[in-house]
Formats: C-alpha cells, sequence, structure tokens
C-alpha cells in the first residue's frame, strides 16, 4: 500500500507529494507547526488526508506540549487548532479532522483527566482515524464498483486515490474495487493544470498498481466523450453541500457538463465526513486562491510573458444537477439530494453490496 503519512514516536511521516513521481521521499513533521505546513505547502494534499492530518498534528500539539496545566494545555490546544485550521479553507475534512481531536480533549479537559491520559487518548484517536479513513474508503469502493460496467473507460480529474487519503482512495478506489471484482476498467487521468495532480500523482499511483491508464491534457475530455471513448466519469470532492453541490478540483465543474451532453455519468465518491451539512449550498463554500507561480511556471521554469495578469482557484463547485450519484461509504445517494443526504446522515450504515 502507498504510504502517504503514517504516526511515528518521532512524529508524523509525510510522503512528499511535490517531489513525485521523480522522487519518493519523506518529510517527518515533529511539531504541529511543521504539520501545518506540510498541509499549507501540499506535501500532502487531498481531503481525507488532509483530514487525517490535521487530527495527527492536534494530537502532535497536544502530546509534545510542555503545559503543566489544563488551563494552559487548552490555550495552547486554541493556538494549535487555529493554525492548524488556517493552512487550507476548501476541504471540510481538515476542520472535522480538527473538530475529532478537539471535541475528545474538551471532553476529557471537562473531566479533569490527568494531562497523560489526555495524550495517550488524544494520539489514540488520531491513529484510529488513520485507520477508519481505509476502512470507509473500502466500504465506498465496493458502493461504488457497482455503478461501473463490466468493461469500460472511466475519466478522473485530479488525483482521489491513496495519496489523497491514509491508503485506497475514494475515485480511484471506486476503480481499484472494480478491478478487484474482476471489472475490466481502464483510466483516462487528467492531467490536471496548474498543480498537475493527475500527471504526477494519479498516473504515478495507478502505473505502480497495473491499472491501465492512459493521461490526457485537461481541455482532450471533450473530445474522448464525444468519440464514445468514455463510461463514466469518477471524481472525488473536498466539500459537497447539504444540497449536494459539490467542490472539487478545478475543472471538474465543466467536466461534469461535457459529461452531461453526452450522456455520461458523472459520480462523485466522497466519504460523508465530506459532506457538509452545515453549508446549504456550493456556491458558500470558500475556494481557495494559489499562488499564480503555479500557472506562470512548469516544473521551475517560467512559461508565460511578464506583465501578464494570472487567477488561480484552486476548486470550483459542481451543481448537484451534474451529479448522476455522490458515493460515500454509508451508500449511494441520488437527487434530490437535499433529501437523501438528510436521510443518509440520520441513518445507520446500508449492508455492503454483494459483488457480482
Ligand atoms: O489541491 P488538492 O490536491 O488538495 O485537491 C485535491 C482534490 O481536489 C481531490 O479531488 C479531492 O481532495 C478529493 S480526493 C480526497
Amino acid at each position: 500500500m502507498i504510504p502517504t503519512l503514517e504516526w511515528l514516536p518521532e512524529g508524523v511521516n509525510f510522503l512528499d507529494q511535490t517531489k513525485l513521481p521523480f522522487e519518493e521521499t519523506y518529510v517527518l513533521a515533529t511539531d504541529y507547526k511543521q504539520v501545518a505546513r506540510v498541509i499549507k505547502d501540499m506535501i500532502v494534499r487531498g481531503a481525507m488526508a488532509i483530514g487525517v492530518s490535521a487530527a495527527m498534528g492536534v494530537a502532535l500539539g497536544i502530546d509534545r506540549s510542555n503545559a503543566t496545566t489544563l488551563p494552559a494545555l487548552t490555550a495552547e490546544v486554541d493556538v494549535i487548532c487555529r493554525t492548524l485550521a488556517e493552512t487550507r479553507p476548501t476541504a471540510v475534512n481538515l476542520f472535522w479532522g480538527i473538530a475529532q481531536v478537539r471535541d475528545l480533549y474538551n471532553q476529557l479537559a471537562a473531566r479533569n483527566t490527568p494531562i497523560p491520559e489526555i495524550k495517550q487518548a488524544v494520539v489514540t484517536l488520531a491513529r484510529r482515524l488513520y485507520d477508519e479513513d481505509i476502512a470507509n474508503l473500502r466500504k465506498l469502493g465496493a458502493f461504488g464498483a457497482a455503478l461501473l460496467p463490466q468493461q469500460g473507460t472511466v475519466l478522473t480529474h485530479c488525483n482521489a486515490g491513496a495519496l489523497a487519503a491514509c491508503g485506497y482512495g475514494s475515485a480511484l478506489g471506486v476503480i481499484r474495487a472494480a478491478i478487484e471484482q474482476g471489472k475490466q476498467i481502464d483510466v483516462f487521468a487528467d492531467e490536471t493544470r496548474p498543480f498537475n495532480q493527475g500527471t504526477r500523482l494519479t498516473a504515478w499511483e495507478l502505473v505502480k498498481d497495473n491499472i491501465p491508464t492512459t493521461l490526457i491534457c485537461d481541455n482532450m475530455a471533450g473530445y474522448f466523450m464525444s468519440k464514445g471513448r468514455i463510461s463514466a466519469v469518477i471524481v472525488g470532492a473536498d466539500r459537497i453541500a447539504a444540497n449536494g453541490d459539490a467542490a472539487n478540483k478545478i475543472g471538474t465543474y465543466s467536466l461534469s457538463i461535457l459529461a452531461k451532453e453526452h450522456g455520461i455519468p458523472f459520480y462523485v465518491a466522497a466519504p460523508f465526513n465530506t459532506i457538509d451539512l452545515a453549508t446549504v449550498s456550493g456556491d458558500l463554500i470558500p475556494i481557495e486562491q494559489r499562488s499564480a507561480r503555479e500557472v506562470t511556471h512548469v516544473g521551475g521554469i517560467q512559461v508565460t510573458p511578464n506583465g501578464v495578469a494570472i487567477q488561480n482557484p484552486a476548486f470550483d463547485v459542481t451543481p448537484a444537477r451534474y451529479i448522476t450519484a455522490i458515493v460515500t461509504e454509508r451508500g449511494i445517494l441520488r437527487s434530490p439530494y437535499p433529501e437523501s443526504i438528510r436521510a443518509m446522515a440520520g441513518s445507520p450504515l446500508q449492508p455492503e453490496p454483494v459483488p457480482a
């Protein structure tokens, strides 16, 4: 399995995704500030990986604190959570991960639990979230695999794979599960300018797993759809509003319209903690604006004339009306999304589908 991140006695170890596919090197974060830097610089990226990294960052901050009283530790926890929350704004999983550890801390502190016990409990929780992420994505994959044809080509955008999570992946998890079930699936991966997650990361992890993969430039998707080469589109999500609108990597919105025009199913695969019940619609999702340099430079070389204005929104929002289904570890959501999401939020887990 691809080791995206790992809790070690020395700190949290991250596969440096900015160096892929050329180097498999690791960055060890020994305090919470370094975890925040790793998230901000996209050494770790992808909603699920960001969520668990943030949880581990809070746990690391608490574990390494020198505070000797609960009020002093609580003041530090405030700073730790704020620092991590300021790294990236769009993926709701970041705030989910912080809240998981913060809530446990609050409960234990309210009961005057001794600090060493609190430290042990928050570290145990962060490590459990890591295991649960992988287990949830395997369940999600099993649900999603049932939607894919026995044989076909699936187009994906960005990287919603093992690298975007603690393992297995969401959109790529569905593809992996379908292949494990004996389906003959090959993948078209968009390069995903400007950060090239498709070129560098999706192509890397799929080739490593021997999954047949073709890399295309972002502007080629319509051509291949019009030629009947794409059976389904499947992408991940960074935040899904309560009405089903889904924020994902910039370019996802255009793909959804192309898919609709060509009558191709468009699936979003995301664990249930990506659904933000507090955000009623997609236009309220904060969109991260990233550095102009990501657009002006390719591989460290400037490809633009000086003086040209640059825009670099990192995400866009796909309206729910273009989404055929949302695949989660609890089951499959379909339109009308406000109702199906609300029902699933209050429902117990559905049994997993039996592979065909
Ligand atoms: O900017 P990134 O690389 O963190 O963006 C990642 C994506 O947009 C993924 O598609 C998304 O997080 C879903 S997979 C967890």
